[in-house]
């Protein structure tokens, strides 16, 4: 086995986290490498950063899929091609359904940018900013069939100054999320190997 656990990057949009993750295992202490971007939307920005960083990626249209069943079958089978072991969801914005969850079961994590249980589900920043709460943050935990609903494996909170808009209070759980959630998978990488060395 090798000695770095391999991983799937899950991402939709812009992709500032899969960057994080992928700089992250550049590092020679790293307990994981990332070796596939799976990408839901082909506009994404996030294929470029994989283009740049040499990442393999499978980018699918949902819509040409008679079912999530199906997409996530072609996704499985990618995965076992590349011999992913883990994945991370990274602004991945749709549910993860059975086919996946019972192939990863208790591998597969995401983060999210609130403290939940508070504001789960879309524009977790619009929702923090519109109940006029004075911290917000960023937490990482085991995905399941639910909205945001999984274990909780860590959270960092942030103060939102006062007469914050949603771009900068993104901005600074952005920061925060850059930082944490590469930390918190090699943690996760690392126990997972040492387990299957036991
Ligand atoms: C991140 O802030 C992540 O926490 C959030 O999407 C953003 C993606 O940014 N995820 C969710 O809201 C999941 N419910 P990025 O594409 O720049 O990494």
């Amino acid at each position: 086995m090798s000695n770095r656990l391999k991983i799937a990057v899950f991402a939709s949009g812009n992709g500032s986290n899969f960057t994080s993750i992928v700089d992250f295992s550049s590092h020679s202490q790293s307990s994981f490498e990332v070796v596939l971007l799976i990408c839901d939307r082909p506009q994404a920005k996030v294929i470029n950063r994989a283009k740049q960083a040499g990442i393999p990626t499978f980018v699918f249209s949902p819509k040409q899929y008679e079912s999530k069943e199906q997409f996530e079958s072609e996704i499985v089978q990618k995965l076992h091609v590349a011999g992913v072991q883990f994945i991370a969801l990274a602004g991945y914005m749709r549910l993860i359904g059975k086919t996946l969850l019972e192939e990863y079961k208790q591998r597969i994590v995401n983060i999210h940018p609130s403290l939940l249980p508070k504001f789960p589900g879309k524009d977790a920043v619009g929702q923090a900013l519109q109940k006029g709460v004075s911290e917000t943050g960023a937490t990482v935990h085991y995905v399941d069939e639910g909205m945001d609903t999984g274990p909780i494996i860590a959270q960092q909170s942030v103060p939102i100054p006062p007469n914050s808009d949603r771009d900068d209070v993104q901005a600074i759980i952005q920061q925060v999320e850059h930082q944490l959630y590469p930390q918190v998978l090699h943690e996760l990488c690392k126990k997972v190997m040492e387990g299957a060395k036991s």
